[in-house]
């Protein structure tokens, strides 16, 4: 019996010895538990910086740049400042993402999707996507027509919801951006009061809050969605993925009901005709996993950053007027376009400038490397998830100076001419993973808050002064709940 006992405790010695040792030149990092690695650590830091790029940050000041971490059993590297983050993001052995029972929760118990596919699979389906995109109008006169046409819906509501009292701004630019990424997608737009799209923003914007983006606990226990279903987040994912996998289908059964080969009508009809080509990769659960990726990852970071502008212009109320005398002299009164862009570095280095210090992806979408890999004297597992951590860029004190104060001027040249540090600023990554939607985003933030600027002069609740400019934390970071005053202008 005592040979038993000794045996068994042998052997849990041994179990928790091979769990707590961490491979061969990992990266520095905090001592790992047993079990739960390196959970404890992570959450009491995070209660006290509330952000968990900030507790990246506070890492990296006591291990460098490179943090090795465990989660879990899930191995996580987390790299800061610019040269890292660089190579993390364009390194072909860091181009894998995570995967795992929560990630393909989304996508029929499969590695399928866009944001979250890898390797041959995903570089189809990009390019597919990317192609047809394009041809469809992306990055051309038909997106921006698209645009301007949300624009001056949106601004006839702001007009009447202003006119009753401050305006919610959290939520302000849902529809109007799922609209044009709508209208390309499925050939359809929906009134900017439609319940049920609002409904489905709402699901969109709490999962991001709620969701650890490398998967959590529920990724690698599986079984905590029938312990502890809410806690764990698996009642909010489920029901998110059930109701935007209905409100999908149902677009596609309509396409498929009126579809004609010769005439494709948006992206999703291009897709069936693929789907007819027998490719074994382009199936209906592929096109639905598609859309509700190009749903998820471009609603909400877009509307997000518009949130954010809107604030930070009723902050900086000088800025916001700087802004609109610039818009004054080059518009007048007509509707923005494009090609003013060029004529108008102030209000475009006012963008940027929010762009950076609001983060709205701070650390953009986790990779996963492919290999064992070496990075700057480390070896990284196979299999370890890498977070890139492009808040620590966009606050680099050695390159911004003074990151932390709000001042467009940054973008600016000598003349006076927009000049953007690319090595230093990427709110939408870099490298071949690098945002899909980048195009769509900027036209639709340039066209937004230039119609804004132009109808509406932005200030402060005088009953709610102090603005929250940091967000809410999350897969993407968010704007608290804030009404401001939007008082017409008369050009
Ligand atoms: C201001 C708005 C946006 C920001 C800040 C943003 C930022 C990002 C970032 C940082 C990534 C991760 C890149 C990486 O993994 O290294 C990403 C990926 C992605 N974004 Fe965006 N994004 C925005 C808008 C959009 C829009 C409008 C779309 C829709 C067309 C979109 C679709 C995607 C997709 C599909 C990916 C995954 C790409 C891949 O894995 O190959 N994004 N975005």
């Amino acid at each position: 019996m005592w040979m038993f006992v000794i045996a068994i405790v042998i052997l849990l010695c041994y179990l928790v010895y091979v769990d707590i040792r961490k491979p061969k030149d990992y990266p520095k990092g905090p001592r790992w538990y047993p079990i739960i690695g390196n959970y404890t650590q992570v959450s009491k830091e995070l209660e006290k910086q509330g952000y968990h790029h900030k507790v990246w940050m506070e890492f990296a000041n006591e291990y460098g740049n490179m943090i090795g971490l465990k989660m879990g059993t899930m191995l996580l590297v987390v790299v800061n400042g610019v040269d890292l983050v660089r190579e993390v993001l364009t390194r072909d052995e860091f181009s894998g993402r995570p995967d795992g029972f929560f990630f393909r929760l989304r996508t029929f118990g499969k590695q399928i999707g866009l944001v979250f596919s890898e390797g041959s699979f995903w570089e189809k389906q990009r390019k597919f996507t990317v192609f047809h995109l394009r041809d469809l109008g992306l990055g051309r006169q038909k997106m921006e027509a698209l645009i301007q046409e949300e624009t001056h819906d949106l601004m006839e509501v702001l007009k009447q919801e202003s006119a009753k009292g401050p305006v919610e701004i959290k939520n302000a630019f849902d529809i109007s951006v799922l609209n044009t990424l709508w209208a390309m997608t499925a050939g359809k737009r929906y009134n900017l009061n439609d319940e049920r799209l609002n409904y489905l923003a709402r699901l969109v914007h709490d999962s991001f809050t709620k969701v650890d983006p490398s998967g959590g606990l529920l990724n690698q226990m599986p079984l905590l969605r029938f312990l502890a279903p809410n806690l764990c987040g698996y009642n909010l994912v489920s029901t998110l993925v059930n109701k935007i996998t209905h409100f999908i289908s149902e677009s596609i059964n309509e396409h498929v009901d009126t579809f004609d080969a010769d005439s494709p009508r948006d992206l999703i009809d291009m897709f069936i005709k693929k789907m007819h080509s027998k490719s074994e990769t382009f199936t209906e659960e592929q096109l639905i996993s598609l859309c509700m990726d190009l749903f998820m990852a471009g609603s909400e970071t877009t509307s997000n950053t518009l949130s954010f502008a809107v604030l930070y212009l009723a902050e900086y109320t000088d800025v916001q007027r700087k802004m609109q005398s610039e818009l004054n002299d080059v518009l007048g009164s007509r509707t923005p376009t494009l090609r003013d862009k060029i004529n108008l570095p102030y209000t475009n280095a006012v963008l940027c400038e929010i762009q950076r210090m609001s983060n709205v992806a701070p650390v953009g979408v986790p990779h996963k490397t492919t290999c064992n890999v070496t990075l700057a004297d480390c070896v990284i597992p196979k299999g370890t998830i890498m977070l890139a951590n492009l808040f620590s860029v966009h606050m680099d004190e050695k390159f911004w100076g003074d990151p932390h104060n709000f001042r467009p001027e940054r973008f600016l040249n000598a003349e006076g001419q927009l000049e953007i540090p690319d090595k230093h600023f990427m709110p939408f990554g870099v490298g071949k993973r690098r945002c899909m939607g980048e195009l769509l985003a900027k036209a639709n933030y340039f066209l937004v808050i230039t119609t804004l600027l132009q109808n509406f002069h932005i200030e402060k609740n005088p009953d709610d002064p102090e603005l929250n400019l940091s967000g809410r934390d999350g897969f993407t970071l968010s704007p608290a709940s804030t009404k401001l005053i939007l008082s017409a202008r008369y050009l």
